[in-house]
C-alpha cells in the first residue's frame, strides 16, 4: 500500500453515526487517532468509548472552527437520514460540508467524503442534488480527496465481500456497512485513490488485498470540473441556483477560476 505517512489526526464528522461509528474504529486499526465531531457529547460517549470527541455542529459555522483546526485529515459519512424537516438535505447533506470546507480558512487536509450511490440519479423519484452539490464543492475547493458512493448498507450477503467500484453514476448494489468503513479509511491512506469519485458495491467473492491496484484502475476527476469523471452533464452549473454557484465560488482556492 503507498500510504500517506503524514496522517495522524483525522477529524470523524458523522462519527455516531451507522457508517461513522464503524469509520472511526477503522481509522483506529490503521493506527491513526480519529477526533469525532459530535453535536452531544454525553450521547457520543456512550456511542463511542474511548474516543477524543470535539464538540460541533454542522448547520452553525463558528462551531466548526475549532473542530477541523489540525486535523490532517477530514472524514465525511454525516447525513440527514431522520431528519424531518423539508430542507435538511440541503443543511445538513450540503450545508454540512460547505461550512467545513469555510471552516478550514485556508488550511488543506486530506478529506474523504462518502455520498451515495444514487448521488446523480437524477431519473429516480425521491432522489434530490444535494449529494452531487456537496462533492461539487469539494472538489471546487481544490483539496486532495476522495469522493465514496455507497450501494445500499448491509444489502450484501456474508459471501458478498468482492468490492466493486464503478463511475459514472449507473451502478446500483449493496455493500456491507463494515466494508464501506474500511474503504472510507483505505482512501484516505493510499496515494492511487487520490483525486477519485467512485460507487462502491459488494459482490460475490473474496474481500480485496491489493488496495492500490483497486484504486489505480480508476480514472481520475478533471481538474477543470467540479463533476466526477463521468458523471452525466444534466446539471450544468450555470443552470444551478444563485445561492449554490456563491457557495462554489467561495469555496474555490483564491487563484482558482469559476467552472
Ligand atoms: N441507507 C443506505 O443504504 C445508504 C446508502 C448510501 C448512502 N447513504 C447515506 O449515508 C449517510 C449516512 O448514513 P448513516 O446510516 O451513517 O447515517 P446516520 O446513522 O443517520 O448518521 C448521521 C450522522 O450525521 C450526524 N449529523 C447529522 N446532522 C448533524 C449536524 N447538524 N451536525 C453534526 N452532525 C450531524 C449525526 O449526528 P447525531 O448523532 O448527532 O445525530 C450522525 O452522526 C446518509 O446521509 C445516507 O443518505 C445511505
Amino acid at each position: 500500500m503507498s500510504r500517506n505517512q503524514n496522517i495522524t489526526d483525522v477529524l470523524m464528522v458523522g462519527a455516531t453515526g451507522s457508517i461513522g461509528q464503524l469509520a472511526v474504529r477503522a481509522a483506529e486499526r490503521h493506527g491513526l487517532r480519529p477526533q469525532a465531531l459530535v453535536r452531544d457529547t454525553r450521547r457520543a460517549e456512550l456511542l463511542l468509548p474511548g474516543v477524543e470527541l470535539v464538540e460541533g455542529d454542522l448547520e452553525d459555522p463558528a462551531s466548526l472552527r475549532n473542530a477541523v483546526s489540525g486535523a490532517k485529515a477530514i472524514v465525511l459519512t454525516h447525513g440527514s437520514g431522520g431528519d424531518p424537516r423539508p430542507d435538511a438535505r440541503a443543511h445538513v447533506d450540503y450545508g454540512g460540508v460547505r461550512n467545513i470546507l469555510k471552516a478550514l480558512d485556508g488550511a488543506q487536509p486530506r478529506v474523504t467524503l462518502m455520498t451515495s450511490i444514487y448521488a446523480t440519479r437524477s431519473d429516480i423519484p425521491g432522489t434530490t442534488p444535494w449529494k452531487r452539490r456537496s462533492e461539487r464543492l469539494l472538489r471546487a475547493s481544490g483539496l486532495p480527496y476522495t469522493i465514496v458512493r455507497p450501494g445500499w448498507f448491509d444489502h450484501a450477503s456474508p459471501t458478498q465481500r468482492r468490492l466493486v467500484l464503478q463511475q459514472g453514476g449507473t451502478g446500483d448494489g449493496g455493500i456491507a456497512r463494515g466494508q464501506i468503513a474500511e474503504t472510507l479509511v483505505r482512501s484516505l491512506l493510499t496515494g492511487t485513490a487520490l483525486g477519485k469519485t467512485f460507487e462502491l458495491i459488494a459482490t460475490e467473492g473474496e474481500e480485496p488485498s491489493d488496495w492500490a491496484g483497486l484504486f489505480r484502475a480508476l480514472k481520475t476527476d478533471e481538474s477543470d470540473s467540479v463533476d466526477g469523471v463521468l458523471d452525466p452533464a444534466d446539471l450544468p452549473v450555470e443552470a444551478e441556483p444563485q445561492a449554490v454557484r456563491a457557495d462554489l465560488d467561495a469555496v474555490r482556492p483564491l487563484n482558482g477560476s469559476s467552472v
